[in-house]
């Protein structure tokens, strides 16, 4: 716990800014977590949590004396040294990155005459440090320093990815500001990665390709490992343990989502060919991801025959366990799909909501979705459903057929348990 706590102003009270404020709080730090939903603060001031992150209430809790929530820009500046800037970076309808949030909180700092220093936690093009730097010298606010800190977090595990981060990066025009925003963690332990501006703002967009790049690559291999006979989590495990390529984001599946990937890909995609470059890796990346989405349905056809009257039941509609988030989530894309196909689709999950979604029917339970079925598709790997009694589930079905969209089901159990099984990349155990 460091000692010297700073007074932050953290600009956005969602997933990120909500993380950020809470973690520098855990490091003795007073911040003030500033939002323009006056619901969203009425809800942080009466100690309620208006996202599902684990482990964010009990840090917002254990450090609530040093964190203040306002609407008020003003309040939220005052005494400040630090304004963390967490606010949304939606695609616009070209796919570019839409930075109006972003400009608001520029253009709404406060005239002062003290150096404060603005940290981008937002993920932006590169390039936009030095727009906002332009933007303030042009304001007036020439004194007001400029850091890019891109945040590393995953939804599900955002409180520990901060706490105990693989590295810090940071990005200044001034050394002495990123000294200041190095200060800040100190009592994490952790590499920091010193850079210029732009090069802190390309690490973000890099990071989130080579990790977007591996889940297209293996989900190609898994349906080249389905055409020839292999196993592609066999294969997985077998190059993971080369040193060279690792273990991590190597498993196969229905594809990517969540509120970063998809929107990073295509941000990152605009902004090489805004600048004369056509990123063919990247552009595979995303159609690769796009198909794989859709592939369910095609094994859906092959064991059913035809969706039309089929009841589909999908377990998980979050884009990844350990979350609410169903932005971009494989479920929905499968749902509307199904719907398309004349197929009934019925819904559970733990936590998220088909809220959107409509005609597909939620339910509380798995057995509720399950009973009646003509098929169950597994597309979040939730860890309640590893230990399920299939073969009792597989009774309740109208045919006993899942589609493992996780790979997350031992075949030979769950052929032993009665069900035609299908997963992804797994044409070896599939017998074919
Ligand atoms: C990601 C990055 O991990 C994080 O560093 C960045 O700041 C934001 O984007 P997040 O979207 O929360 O975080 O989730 P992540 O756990 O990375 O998963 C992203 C998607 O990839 C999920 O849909 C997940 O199911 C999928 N995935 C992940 C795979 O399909 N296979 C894998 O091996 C790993």
């Amino acid at each position: 716990m460091s000692g010297d706590g700073k007074r932050i102003a953290v600009f956005g009270a969602g997933y990120v800014g909500l993380v950020t404020g809470a973690c520098f709080a855990e490091l003795g730090h007073r911040v003030a977590i500033r939002d323009i939903v006056p619901d969203r603060i009425a809800a942080l001031r009466r100690g309620e949590v208006p996202i599902y992150e684990p482990g964010l209430d009990d840090l917002l809790e254990r450090n609530a004396e040093r964190l203040f929530y306002t609407t008020d820009v003003e309040e939220a500046i005052d005494g400040a040294g630090f304004v963390f800037v967490a606010v949304g970076t939606p695609p616009t309808y070209s796919g570019d990155a839409d930075l109006s949030a972003v400009w608001t909180v520029i253009d709404e700092l406060p005239e002062m005459e003290r150096r404060i220093v603005v940290a981008l936690k937002s993920t932006v093009p590169v390039g936009t440090g030095t727009k906002v730097r332009h933007r303030l010298d042009a304001r007036g606010l020439a004194h007001v320093g400029y850091v890019s800190n891109p945040e590393f977090t995953a939804e599900g595990t955002a409180v520990r990815d901060f706490l105990e981060p693989d590295r810090i990066v940071i990005g200044a025009f001034d050394e002495a500001d990123g000294d200041a925003v190095a200060a800040l963690h100190s009592g994490i332990d952790a590499p920091i990665v010193r850079a210029d501006v732009a090069s802190a703002e390309m690490i973000k967009l890099a990071a989130n390709a080579a990790l977007m790049t591996r889940i297209s690559f293996i989900n190609e291999i898994a349906n080249v490992c389905e055409a020839t006979g292999a196993d592609v989590v066999k294969v997985a495990e077998g190059i993971g343990y080369d040193r060279r390529i690792g273990k991590s984001f190597l498993r196969a599946g229905v594809g990517f989502g969540g509120s970063c990937f998809p929107k990073d890909s295509l941000a990152l995609k605009q902004l090489a060919a805004n600048s004369g470059y056509h990123f063919q890796v990247l552009n595979a990346v995303i159609e690769v991801n796009e198909l794989q989405k859709r592939r369910v349905i095609g094994k859906l056809v092959e064991l059913l025959d035809t969706l039309r009257d089929k009841r589909i039941a999908l377990l998980g509609l979050a884009f990844k366990p350990g979350t609410d988030d169903t932005r971009e989530a494989p479920a929905f894309v499968l749902a509307g799909r199904l719907l398309a196909e004349g197929a009934e689709v019925v819904a559970w999950d733990p936590v998220a909501s088909a809220d959107g979604l409509t005609g597909v029917r939620q339910v509380e339970s798995v057995d509720e979705a399950v009973r009646g079925a003509d098929a169950v598709v597994l597309v979040t790997e939730w860890p309640e459903l590893g230990g399920l009694d299939w073969r009792a589930l597989g009774a309740t079905m109208r045919t006993a057929v899942l589609v493992d969209g996780r790979n997350m089901l031992d075949p030979d159990e769950m052929r032993g348990a009665g069900f035609r099984y299908d997963a992804i990349g797994r044409a070896a155990s599939n017998g074919r």
